[in-house]
C-alpha cells in the first residue's frame, strides 16, 4: 500500500479516487481535514477497504510514525499542504508550519522508517514530493518556459515555502540517500476543486450570479492542466522517475486569466443560459494582488522525453468536462461554502475596491 498526506484535498482526493481505479491499491490517507479538505470528495470510497483514512497533522511525527510502522507502505506521496496564494498572503505562518515544518517532519519520519526496511522493500521505497511550478517565479512574455534547472525566484509566501520544501527533500536525497522523486506541475483545475481558486470560483460565482472578479488587467498567464492528467503524471514518476529527479509536469495550455473566464462564461452560457444574458456580462474588475506574478509556464519536455508521459485531455475537452461535473454536483459545492469559506470571501474580497471596469 501507499500513504498519501493531503488525500481530502483537491488534487489528493482526485488522486486516491484514481489510484485505486487505476491500480487497485490500498491507500492509506493522511489528512488534517482544514478548510481545504473534504471527506465528500471521497464519499464513493465508503466501506472500501482499500481506503483509510486517518485525521492527523503531518507535523505530528509520533502520529506519522505509527502509520509508517502500522501500515507499512511501499512509498509516500506528499501532498498536504497551504496551497492558496491569496491566503498566504493574509496568513503566512499557517504556510510555513505545514509546508516547511510538515514536510521536515515527514522526510524525518520517512528516514527512519526507509533506515528499518530491507532488502527489496529498502530498495523500492520512494517518497514522492508533490510540488509547484510557482517556485520558480514569474516569466517575461518572452521567456522560455520553465525547465528543471530554472533558477528558483519564489515570489509569494506559498511559493517560498514550496520552494523551501523542495530544497529539504533534494538535501534528504543528497545526505541521507532517502529515495525521492520531485514533480513540479502547473495549475490544475477539474471535479472537486475547491472554490477559492480561480476556475471554480468563476463557475460557482456566474452560477449565483455574482461578480466575477480579475485581478489586475487579466492579462496574467497560467498554464492549465486537468488534474486526473496531473494524477496519471504522478502515477508515470512514481513507477519509473529517476531517483533523485525533479520532473516538471505541464500540458502546454498557457492563458490569460481573462481567456480562462470568458471561456468558463462561453460553455455555461451554452450549456446552462441564464435568462438576465451571457455570464460574461458578471466580468469584473478588482484591484491587483500584491506581487501577482505575471506568466508561468511549463516545459515537460523531460517527463515526456524520459518517461512517455502526456497528458489525455485538451484544455478544451477539459474544462467542458469540469463544468459538466460543476453543474451535476451542486450538493458538494454547497457543502464546502462552509462558515470558514464565506469569512474567507469578505477577508479577500471586502478590501479589494473594483477598478470600476466592467466586461
Ligand atoms: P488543497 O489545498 O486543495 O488540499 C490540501 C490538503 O492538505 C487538504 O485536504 C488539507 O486538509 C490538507 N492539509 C493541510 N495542512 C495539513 C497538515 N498540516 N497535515 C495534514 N493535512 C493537511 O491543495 P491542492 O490544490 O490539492 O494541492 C495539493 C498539492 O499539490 C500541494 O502540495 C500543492 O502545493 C501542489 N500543487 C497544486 C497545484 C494546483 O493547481 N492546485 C499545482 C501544482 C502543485
Ligand atoms: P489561483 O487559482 O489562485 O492560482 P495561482 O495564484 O496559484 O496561480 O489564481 C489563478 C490566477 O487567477 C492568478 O493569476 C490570480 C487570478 N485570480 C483572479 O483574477 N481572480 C480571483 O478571484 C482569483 C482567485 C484568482
Amino acid at each position: 500500500m501507499i500513504l498519501v498526506t493531503g488525500g481530502a484535498g483537491f488534487i489528493g482526493g482526485n488522486f486516491v479516487l484514481d489510484w485505486i481505479e487505476e491500480l487497485g491499491e490500498p491507500v492509506v490517507n493522511l489528512d488534517a481535514l482544514t478548510y481545504a479538505g473534504n471527506l465528500e470528495t471521497l464519499a464513493s470510497l465508503a466501506g472500501d477497504k482499500r481506503h483509510i483514512f486517518e485525521r492527523g497533522d503531518i507535523c505530528d511525527r509520533a502520529l506519522v510514525d505509527r502509520l509508517l510502522a502500522t501500515h507499512r507502505p511501499r512509498a509516500i506521496v506528499h501532498f498536504a499542504a497551504e496551497s492558496h496564494v491569496d491566503r498566504s498572503i493574509h496568513g503566512p505562518a499557517e504556510f510555513i508550519r505545514t509546508n516547511v515544518q510538515g514536510t521536515f517532519t515527514l522526510l524525518e519520519a520517512a528516514r527512519a522508517y526507509w533506515n528499518s526496511l530491507e532488502g527489496e522493500a529498502k530498495a523500492a521505497f520512494r517518497f514522492h514530493h508533490v510540488s509547484t511550478d510557482e517556485v520558480y517565479g514569474s516569466l517575461g512574455p518572452d521567456d522560455a518556459p520553465f525547465t528543471e534547472t530554472h533558477a528558483y525566484e519564489p515570489n509569494s509566501p506559498y511559493s517560498a515555502s514550496k520552494a523551501a520544501s523542495d530544497h529539504l527533500v533534494r538535501a534528504w536525497y543528497h545526505t541521507y540517500g532517502l529515495p525521492v522523486v520531485t514533480t513540479n506541475c502547473s495549475n490544475n483545475y477539474g471535479p472537486y476543486h475547491f472554490p477559492e481558486k480561480l476556475i471554480p470560483l468563476m463557475i460557482v460565482n456566474a452560477l449565483a450570479g455574482k461578480p466575477l472578479p480579475i485581478y489586475g488587467d487579466g492579462q496574467n498567464v497560467r498554464d492549465w492542466l486537468y488534474v486526473k492528467d496531473h494524477c496519471s503524471a504522478i502515477r508515470t514518476v512514481l513507477a519509473r522517475g529517476r531517483l533523485g529527479e525533479t520532473y516538471n509536469i505541464g500540458g502546454w495550455n498557457e492563458k490569460p486569466n481573462i481567456e480562462i473566464v470568458r471561456t468558463v462564461c462561453a460553455l455555461l452560457d451554452e450549456l446552462r443560459p441564464s435568462p438576465e444574458g451571457s455570464y460574461s456580462r458578471l466580468i469584473t474588475y478588482v484591484k491587483d494582488r500584491p506581487g501577482h506574478d505575471r506568466r508561468y509556464a511549463i516545459d515537460a519536455r523531460k517527463v515526456e522525453r524520459e518517461l512517455g508521459w502526456r497528458p489525455a485531455e485538451t484544455f478544451e475537452s477539459g474544462i467542458r468536462k469540469t463544468i459538466a461535473w460543476y453543474l451535476a454536483n451542486p450538493e458538494w459545492v454547497a457543502n464546502v461554502q462552509s462558515g470558514s469559506y464565506r469569512e474567507w470571501v469578505s477577508t479577500n474580497y471586502g478590501e479589494r475596491d473594483t477598478t470600476g471596469e466592467r466586461a
